[in-house]
């Protein structure tokens, strides 16, 4: 579903990304994990088509993001650092201006069910400048996957969630899983990404120093992988 080959990104003369390949399938959750400047929203919107990769290539269920771009992100929700949400407008103007945006015919009762899928019925008439971190959050994930996308990318998602919303996060990225999709996160909170992925890759400096199944990873051999920059010997 989503595959990435030797994708290198240069800024002037820093290297974001050295040669990353990576490949998720369907039902998995591929937890990226890395220190500060390490790459990793680099790599998120260069897989959202939001930047361009200096060399490499990225598919996305099955179509090349170079030739195929419109299909590659008919098939991919991303919510990154910024919600691009409208403070001026409602929960659920902002839906209908994103489903008009996206070419959907969403009608008012299809955007009110998904604003109660991620807990938000009842609050659809009142401007996301009232919602908390949050309630934005959340609606930045309906908008997201008002398309129904099968690949779904999250840059931090649980900065400024509380337990609950975290919590609720977790079973929305869980069922979206088991339901055949395809779910890269990155976070920084390494015990819970561990706890929820069922994949890991590590990067470190632009280079993914290791990568496998969760379970072969523990949060203390991915806190030393960042401090080291290598793949820690496991026991
Ligand atoms: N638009 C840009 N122009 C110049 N350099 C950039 C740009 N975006 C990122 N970089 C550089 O690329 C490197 C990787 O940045 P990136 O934002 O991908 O890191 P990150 O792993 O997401 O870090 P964090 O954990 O702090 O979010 C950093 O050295 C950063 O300064
Ligand atoms: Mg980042």
């Amino acid at each position: 579903m989503i595959q990435a080959k030797g994708l290198t990104k240069i800024y002037g003369t820093r290297y974001a990304l050295r040669g990353v390949d990576l490949e998720a399938e369907a039902g998995e959750i591929l937890g990226v994990f890395g220190p500060n400047g390490a790459g990793k929203s680099t790599l998120v919107r260069i897989l959202a088509g939001q930047a361009k990769p200096s060399s490499g290539s990225v598919t996305l269920c099955g179509h090349p993001l170079a030739t195929e771009a419109a299909q590659a992100r008919a098939c991919t929700g991303v919510v990154g650092h910024l919600t691009y949400l409208y403070d001026d407008l409602t929960a659920v103007e902002n839906l209908r201006f994103f489903a008009r945006m996206f070419g959907l015919h969403l009608k008012e009762p299809e955007l009110l069910e998904r604003l109660s899928r991620v807990g938000l019925r009842g609050r659809e008439h009142e401007p996301v400048r009232h919602f908390s971190r949050g309630m934005q959050q959340r609606l930045a994930l309906a908008r997201a996957t008002l398309h129904n996308p099968r690949v779904l990318i999250l840059d931090e998602p649980y900065t400024g969630l509380d337990r609950q919303a975290s919590l609720f996060l977790d079973n929305l990225v869980r069922d979206f899983a088991r339901e055949g999709g395809t779910v890269l996160l990155v976070t920084h909170d390494v015990d819970h990404g561990l706890n929820i992925a069922t994949r890991v890759l590590l990067l470190v400096s632009g280079r993914v120093v290791d990568q496998g199944p969760a379970d072969a990873f523990s949060a203390q051999t991915i806190v030393t992988a960042y401090e080291t920059g290598r793949k820690v010997p496991q026991a």
